[in-house]
């Protein structure tokens, strides 16, 4: 069970980690994105999932703070990827500002 948690946990920052820098670069360096839209959509697929495969296994219970704090990183997470997925990479400012406020949240849900 441990074991399944902390491999869920490190693919999940890893992939967040990714789609979230790349999404940060991106939006400072302009074009581009084409060539970075599916690999980014990838990790952010594998962030989703597993982020509620860890939601399952850790926060299923009666919502707390932490839980409310985390599901507004959710809502912004999901927000980035529809305006990455509807603007084929356009959006990516808009996106990174909306994944600064995902992480922020995930950072900060712990110890609330
Ligand atoms: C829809 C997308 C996402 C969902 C459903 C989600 C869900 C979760 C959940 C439930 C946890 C708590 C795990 C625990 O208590 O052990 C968590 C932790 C975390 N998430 Fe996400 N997440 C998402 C996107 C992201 C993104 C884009 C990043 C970017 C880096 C990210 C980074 C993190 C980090 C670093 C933690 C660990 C926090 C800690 O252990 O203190 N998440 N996420």
């Amino acid at each position: 069970m441990q074991a399944i948690l902390v491999f869920t946990l490190v693919l999940h920052v890893l992939s967040g980690v990714f789609w979230a820098g790349s999404t940060f670069t991106l939006a400072r360096r302009g074009a581009g994105a084409e060539s970075l839209v599916r690999p980014q959509l990838g990790a952010a697929a594998i962030a989703v999932v597993t982020g509620a495969a860890l939601w399952q296994l850790v926060h299923s219970g009666s919502p707390g703070k932490t839980e409310y704090i985390l599901l507004a990183g959710v809502v912004a997470a999901l927000a980035a990827a529809g305006v990455q997925g509807l603007s084929r990479g356009n959006g990516q400012r808009l996106a990174a500002a909306l994944l600064a406020i995902t992480v922020t949240c995930m950072a900060a849900a712990r110890y609330a």
